[in-house]
């Protein structure tokens, strides 16, 4: 198999300032941001600069606007039902805190549940009462849909919450499949995007979600430390609103009443790095501008690839199968100590993930491996880098 760039993939590779000073295989983590990204942070930092924080939001009020459709577009929603947030856990928590649990409710959740929601998830157990019962998943990863309506039917559950691609593996769950059952049994649905935003094509309206929750800094290639939630019709209408709102989501009409605003700015905090609000949606405009299914379909090149160079390379093991073409390849090498193999690749300028099994303690074969180096290429990579990374991966166990 031999893996080649055509000159679109190059220029995007020429885009990207990083991809010159470091071989990045940690896009699961946070990506190269292309040049245009970095751009826009710089000019809105510059004109607060020059003319002060609020007036420069006052200034480029209809640019702002345009970040949120373009954030909306990467996920076929429309700009009102879209909050911009500090991050994904940070969009998550806003959603289930918006969610009146009594004592006793369901929460049905799959068995890939980020370590974060699971966290939010034990936290509202014990202060709400809440129970948390597991999804049987199949062996390919993904949620059995006969099992998962068996439990809903069972457990009555208040609301079911996904994850759309693991942190831990290349699983592209059927998070269609599951919006299905629950609209069948009328179930709130939480997906947790995180991984798969920007890396394929999403349609919030055929996944049938109240909530989609996800980070600018993976696949999207937008700079740390903003994030999204998608908050459908259904879901605002009901009057769901976040535990604590501020005068961003809310009017204070006297020191006894607030009335919550209409729209998805309920779920909304006043302060923002507008600088990197900025950089959001230039990732944003700029993913769209490639167009998200060419990306999924460079992405299945890529990950094909190397993933079978992976599976060849001596001394290691590729610990998922991954189901649906997604570049997050996590892999163990039984004769090595991960933590000081990814010291190593660090030291050459090879950007991966160290995974220990804390950090999915549900996913059994990262917990019986210990440990998995986190491969997660994006289409900038090039031959070159897939050739550095192989062989000082070799290298390390040889
Ligand atoms: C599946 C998944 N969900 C949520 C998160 C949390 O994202 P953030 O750090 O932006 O809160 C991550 C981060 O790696 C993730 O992989």
């Amino acid at each position: 198999m031999t893996f080649t760039m055509s000159d679109e993939w190059r220029r995007l590779r020429a885009d990207t300032p990083g991809a010159s000073h470091v071989v990045h295989f940690n896009n699961a983590g946070a990506a190269l941001m292309p040049g245009p990204v970095v751009d826009a942070m710089q000019k809105h930092l510059q004109l607060e600069a020059e003319t002060g924080g609020y007036e420069a939001v006052r200034a480029r009020s209809d640019e702002i606007a345009e970040i949120y459709s373009n954030v909306a577009a990467t996920i076929g929603a429309r700009a009102d039902n879209i909050a911009l947030t500090a991050n994904a856990t940070d969009a998550y928590a806003r959603a289930l805190s918006s969610i009146p649990f009594k004592p006793g409710d369901v929460v049905v959740a799959v068995w890939s549940e980020y370590a974060s929601n699971q966290i939010q998830l034990l936290s509202l157990q014990k202060r709400c009462g809440i129970r948390i019962v597991r999804a049987p998943a199949l062996a390919s990863g993904q949620t059995d849909l006969n099992a998962l309506d068996a439990v809903i039917k069972e457990h009555r559950p208040r609301l079911v919450v996904a994850v759309h691609v693991n942190t831990s593996a290349g699983i592209v769950d059927d998070v269609v499949g599951i919006g299905a059952v629950c609209r069948r049994h009328d179930v709130l649905y939480m997906v947790d995007g995180c991984q798969s935003f920007g890396q394929m094509p999403i349609d919030v309206e055929e996944i049938a979600c109240d909530f989609f929750s996800a980070t600018s800094r993976k696949f999207l290639r937008g700079p740390r430390g903003a994030g999204m939630l998608y908050i459908s019709d259904r879901a605002l209408s009901e009057g769901l609103e976040p535990l604590f709102l501020d005068l961003r989501g809310a009017e204070l009409e006297d020191e006894n009443l607030y009335h919550s605003v209409q729209g998805a700015k309920r779920f909304e905090d006043w302060e923002f790095s507008y600088a990197t609000l900025f950089g959001f949606g230039a990732a944003a405009a700029y993913a769209n501008k490639i167009g998200l299914d060419r990306i999924e379909a460079r992405l299945a090149n890529v990950n094909t690839y190397l993933r079978d160079c992976l599976q060849r390379l001596p001394g290691w093991r590729v610990l998922d199968e991954g189901v649906g073409a997604c570049p997050i390849i996590p892999i163990h090498a039984a004769a090595g100590d991960g933590a000081a193999i990814h010291r190593r690749l660090c030291e050459q300028r090879i950007n991966t993930t160290y995974i220990p099994k804390m950090w999915a303690p549900m996913d059994k074969r990262l917990v019986d491996a210990g440990w998995a180096i986190r491969i997660s290429p994006h289409y900038y990579n090039s031959p070159s880098d897939m050739d550095v990374l192989l062989e000082e991966l070799g290298d390390a166990v040889s």
